[in-house]
């Protein structure tokens, strides 16, 4: 069974989730180029405009139109401005599973923006789309990713040893490989009536679909 997410909008209390546009291309190169980003994530350091613009432009429609997954700009209601993003990948249509990732710019990090993006994605993923297994890893020692996978109702399923590789930046700059556990999360439909529920009702969320 194969499928594809659709182009769409995801608004909640404070945010608006939608797909990553050209003119987000400064604003993402800029939240890229981060100690925690570098630390814990693939993206490059340093991360440059033409990277960003080669991800919004190439990569994210191509991961959306295989079916894999869906990259989504999160941006502050109020101000418009990009805050983040959420990526869904190695989506499996047969399982109806995928996973969910979330970077959230520095110097809008602690307003509880993850959570409220990740969890209003985790519902329309549900609802919408009739998934019914959402999959996180973090790096063992990425304490802020956990957090925010336990406020929203993930339960920590185990450990993958030596599963992933974290990067360190040394005093001269220049980053390098270490490698490090995964922990292993999952967020059932169920689960939402838990701990993320009552996230979830102060929240909610509209879709707005083909989103252009
Ligand atoms: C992980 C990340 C997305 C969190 O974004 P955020 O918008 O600040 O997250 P929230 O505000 O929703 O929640 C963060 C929680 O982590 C806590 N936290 C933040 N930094 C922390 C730290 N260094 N140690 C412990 N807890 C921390 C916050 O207190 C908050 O919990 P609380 O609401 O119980 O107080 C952001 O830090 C980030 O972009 N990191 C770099 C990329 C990354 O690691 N992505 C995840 C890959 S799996």
């Amino acid at each position: 069974m194969s499928g594809t997410f659709p182009n769409i909008s995801i608004s909640t209390e404070r945010l608006v989730l939608r797909p990553l546009d050209e003119d987000d291309v400064p604003a993402l190169a800029e939240m890229m180029n981060d100690e925690q980003v570098g630390a814990w994530t693939d993206v490059p350091q340093p991360y440059t405009a033409d990277q960003a613009r080669d991800w919004i432009t190439r990569y994210a429609p191509a991961e959306r139109e295989a079916g894999r997954g869906l990259d989504l700009a999160v941006t502050e209601f109020l101000t418009q401005r990009l805050v983040g993003i959420v990526q869904l990948a190695r989506t499996n249509w047969h399982i109806r599973s995928t996973e969910l990732s979330y970077i959230i710019a520095p110097w809008a990090r602690g307003e509880g923006y993850a959570s409220e993006a990740a969890l209003a994605t985790a519902q329309w993923l549900f609802n919408d789309q009739k998934l019914e297994r959402i999959e996180l890893r973090t790096a063992a020692d990425n304490t802020a990713s956990q957090q925010v996978a336990q406020k929203i109702g993930c339960i920590s399923e185990g450990v993958l040893r030596n599963a992933c590789i974290a990067h360190v930046r040394a005093d001269d700059g220049t980053w390098s490989d270490v490698r490090t556990d995964f922990i292993v999360w999952s967020l059932l439909p169920e689960d939402l009536d838990g701990a993320g529920g009552q996230l979830a009702d102060s929240g909610g969320f509209t879709t707005y679909p083909d989103w252009n």
